[in-house]
């Protein structure tokens, strides 16, 4: 899968630029605050229809500009995809309710964010990512989810769909006074909220299965077989390894049953997949407490790599891979894994750096294509 070229029209600090990539290794060198990262993020959200950065569409329409777009081409196993997509700036609408501000094309036909969603899943790695280990639950389960629903799209309708009966279960728990009314409607409720609750457990500890395969590798590799690594997920309904859908159900229901009493005092939601986590460990210890800056880094590194892994399982063909400012902070070794890695398994990559030394350092020599980036342009 790779894209071909780009047109990014209003968009952040670019007016009107245009870029023939390369399939293989392509570096956006500049100073701070010239618009690299800008790119990459163009590059997502042409595959995915919004950006990682921010979840405001509005955010990436140059700044007062009535709209913003991009153009561009992808390939993917020999089909060629062109992909529009339109930016209104909400501010030029008279009635906001029903203003549409985002418009999706592929080959000229009007397409729901979802279909890009199914098709293309760019793999992108910034220094942030370090938080997938470091951070709180809801990040780390957000890393998770997202990988679900890029390999099974249908996980993003039950995830929204439990959300929402969750919201409603715990409206009920804070202001119905009733005790037999609550009781009545949470029969109702918990039906739902097990067949779901069960689902999303069932997709995660698969999916955080087939990573833990992946990444366990990487990490042999780049820690020269030093360290493994484990993820652990740590749930509030299972105490074990389960992987049928009808055991996982069962056990939820005796702890959401179990859990009444306490969910009535501290109104809301006590178990469930939405107070779930999981645990990434080297060698049986928790990385996100007790790692090194640099074993967290390797750690998030052979997850990525595990990523881009299965999802050219499901396509048959390695996603880009966009690398934000993080060759920089990887060491000598590390660095030259990835270049070699990435040259071996002939993945695109579009990589950011304030200047070439890094990279050069890391064995790209001169196989790369570089785009030098001043002010929201491009000057060769
Ligand atoms: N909607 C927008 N309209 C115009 N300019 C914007 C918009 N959003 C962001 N910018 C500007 O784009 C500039 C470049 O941002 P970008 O994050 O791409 O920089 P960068 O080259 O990656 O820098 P760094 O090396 O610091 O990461 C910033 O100065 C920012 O203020
Ligand atoms: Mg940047």
């Amino acid at each position: 899968m790779n894209v071909k070229k780009i047109r990014l029209v209003n968009f952040r600090n670019f007016l009107d630029t245009s870029l023939d990539f390369d399939d293989s290794i392509n570096i956006f060198i500049g100073n701070n605050a010239q618009g690299k990262t800008n790119i990459l993020e163009s590059i997502f959200t042409l595959m995915r229809g919004s950006s990682y950065r921010t979840i405001d569409d509005q955010d990436l329409i140059f700044w007062n500009k009535e709209m913003g777009y991009l153009l561009g081409e992808v390939y993917q196993n020999e089909e060629i995809f062109h992909v529009h997509i339109l930016l209104q700036n909400r501010k030029n609408s008279f009635s906001q309710s029903n203003f549409q501000k985002k418009f999706i094309q592929v080959n000229k036909k009007l397409q729901k964010k979802s279909w890009l969603l199914e098709k293309f899943h760019p793999v992108v790695f910034t220094p942030e990512d370090l938080q997938i280990i470091k951070s709180t639950p809801s990040i780390r389960r957000r890393f998770l989810d997202e990988v679900v629903v890029n390999l099974y799209p249908v996980y993003y309708q039950y995830l929204r769909d439990y959300h929402h009966i969750l919201f409603q279960r715990n409206t009920l728990l804070r202001k119905e006074k009733n005790q037999n009314e609550i009781d009545r409607q949470l029969s109702i409720w918990d039906n739902k909220i097990i067949d779901l609750g069960a689902l999303i457990i069932l997709y995660r500890v698969k999916v955080l299965q087939k990573l833990n395969q992946k990444a366990k590798i990487f990490h042999q590799l780049i820690t020269e077989n030093r360290e493994t690594l484990k993820l652990k997920y740590h749930s509030t309904i299972l105490t074990s390894y389960k992987d049928e859908k009808e055991e996982i159900s069962k056990i939820m229901e005796f702890k959401i049953k179990n859990s009444r009493e306490k969910d009535f005092k501290l109104k809301t939601t006590t178990v469930g997949p939405h107070r779930d986590d999981y645990f990434v460990m080297d060698n049986e210890v928790d990385l996100g407490t007790f790692g090194s800056q640099g074993q967290q880094r390797t750690a998030v590194l052979s997850l990525k790599l595990a990523e881009l892994e299965l999802f050219k399982e499901k396509d048959n063909e390695y996603p880009p891979l966009l690398l934000d400012d993080v060759m920089s902070e990887l060491d000598m070794e590390r660095k030259s894994f990835l270049v070699r890695l990435i040259k071996e398994r002939k993945m695109q990559t579009f990589i950011t750096s304030i200047g070439l030394d890094d990279l050069t350092q890391g064995c790209i020599g001169n196989q790369a294509k570089v785009f030098q980036i001043k002010m929201g342009r491009v000057e060769s």
